[in-house]
């Protein structure tokens, strides 16, 4: 994903702070309440890297080339100190939480570093700024068993006015043998609904028309209402904000299809402004590796939470995560992935080379043992096919009239604009003087295996 950048600055000091993410719609989410933090302490937004007085990375340690990303962003900020010799930079998030005071080591990191704060510990950036100012090193990677922000007011620095992100929940508690998220961002929690959903109420009243509900899992999304005497769940939840938003969208992600629920399916169902679009990560199709993976469900399984969705939701697009080359994948391991890719029909796929992560149970207990050139001829296949299979399923609309929420003017042409329809495709069309945020029929006359091409209709 392309980092983003963004400036704060303070009236009384002209402090500015610059932030850039890496990573996942959560990472992008924490950076938000991170400027909310921020701007409490008299810091404003500026976009430019030169003026900046604090630099935060919000890094991601997914994979190794998210790490290596960053490892090169901080070796291009080097020659800002020599200008600036009290310059402020921070490394935030999973990877500060995974290398922890290593990162403070010029030789590891290739730069200075003043500050390492981990993903629960941003209420006392400020705080950790102030010792820096006064010539200390600062560290906190202290994971919270509480902590979900839920207080703070996110800061849409980055929003098209039209799309939002609200984290529901926090942490992972699913430990998928090949994944750094359990460690790096701790133990689940989830948030008080009765501060999630004014904050969808608001954004619907300052004019956003979309919101994607945010959590590592959300079908495990659990709060004890103790006025209320009952458990609210996901379902419940997202079934809320619906009725309170009506012509607002919601979307959610990332499901684990261990635990998506008929409930869920059924509320989707029930609500035409909850999104037909389902992310739902299926990493394998060989139950072998997904054993090994530790993801509780088998291929079958899977099968049948997707003839669930299809019967329920006949027009839901489907979307997935797949990982090539896992400990141990064989040539039929990666053949049964190819043949369920090919029985769903996904609309669209995220597909990743196995990356080992340090600290894993994958990387303590599993040989790294498929070499790097089955690898990336394995994942060659599977982006091929996933190609083949959007490019199949964006003909299927040819024809078809979506309503499509307009984000703004399309990128290869002014004369047109973008949007996406409800399956969370990227629909472009003639302008006519469309406003960001208005809803447009369109008929789709033509497509590519990205992007559908119509009318307004
Ligand atoms: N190697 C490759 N891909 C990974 N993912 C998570 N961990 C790894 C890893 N070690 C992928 C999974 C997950 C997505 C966010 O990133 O597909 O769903
Ligand atoms: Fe997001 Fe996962 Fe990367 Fe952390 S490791 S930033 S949670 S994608």
């Amino acid at each position: 994903m392309k980092p983003i950048a963004v400036n704060i600055s303070n009236k009384q000091m002209t402090k500015k702070l610059f932030i850039e993410t890496f990573g996942c719609q959560m990472n992008f989410s924490d950076s938000e309440i991170v400027v909310s933090i921020m701007n409490d302490d008299g810091y404003e937004i500026t976009d430019d890297v030169f003026l900046a007085d604090v630099i935060f990375l919000n890094t991601c340690s997914v994979r190794d080339n998210a790490e290596q990303r960053v490892f090169k962003r901080l070796r291009e900020l080097k020659s800002l100190r020599k200008n600036n010799l009290s310059l402020v930079i921070g490394v935030l998030g999973c990877m500060a939480e995974r290398m922890k005071e290593s990162l403070l080591d010029e030789p590891v990191s290739g730069i200075r570093i003043d500050l390492v704060a981990g993903p629960d510990a941003y209420r006392d950036l400020p705080e950790m700024i102030r010792d820096v100012e006064s010539g200390q090193k600062a560290i906190n990677v202290i994971l919270s068993m509480e902590e979900t922000y839920a207080d703070l007011t996110p800061v849409r620095y980055s929003s098209n006015g039209v799309s939002a992100f609200i984290t529901i929940m926090r942490g992972c508690e699913n430990f998928c043998s090949y994944c750094v998220v359990p460690g790096a961002r701790g133990k689940e929690r989830s948030r008080d609904p009765d501060t999630i959903i004014p904050e969808a109420k608001q954004l619907y009243e300052q004019g956003f028309r979309e919101t994607t509900l945010l959590g590592q899992n959300v079908n495990s999304y659990r709060w004890e209402c103790p006025v209320a005497g009952r458990t609210i769940t996901f379902p419940y939840l997202i079934e809320q904000i619906a009725g309170i938003c009506p012509s607002m969208r919601i979307r959610f992600a990332t499901s684990h299809p261990k635990d998506l629920s008929d409930e869920l399916i059924e509320a989707i169902a029930a609500h035409s402004n909850i999104c037909r679009s389902i992310h739902l990560p299926v990493q394998s199709g060989s139950n072998a590796v997904l054993k090994r993976m530790n993801r509780k469900y088998t291929a079958e399984s899977y099968m049948e939470r997707i003839a669930a969705i299809r019967k329920a939701i006949p027009q839901c697009a489907v979307t997935t995560d797949i990982i090539a080359g896992f400990c141990g994948e064989t040539e039929e391991d990666h053949q049964q992935t190819l043949k369920l890719m090919k029985d769903v029909k996904f609309d669209f796929a995220y597909m990743f080379r196995y990356s080992e992560r340090p600290g894993t149970p994958a990387e303590k207990s599993y040989p790294d043992d498929v070499p790097d050139d089955t690898k990336k001829r394995r994942l060659e296949e599977i982006i091929r096919l996933q190609q083949k299979l959007s490019h199949e399923s964006n003909k299927l609309d040819i024809g078809r009239v979506f309503e499509v929420l307009v984000e703004g003017p399309s990128k290869r042409s002014s004369d047109n604009v973008m949007g996406r329809n409800s399956q969370n495709k990227v629909v472009v069309f003639k302008d006519e003087g469309y406003k960001p945020g208005t809803y447009v029929k369109v008929k789709i006359n033509e497509c590519t295996s990205a992007t559908l091409i119509g009318e307004a209709v």
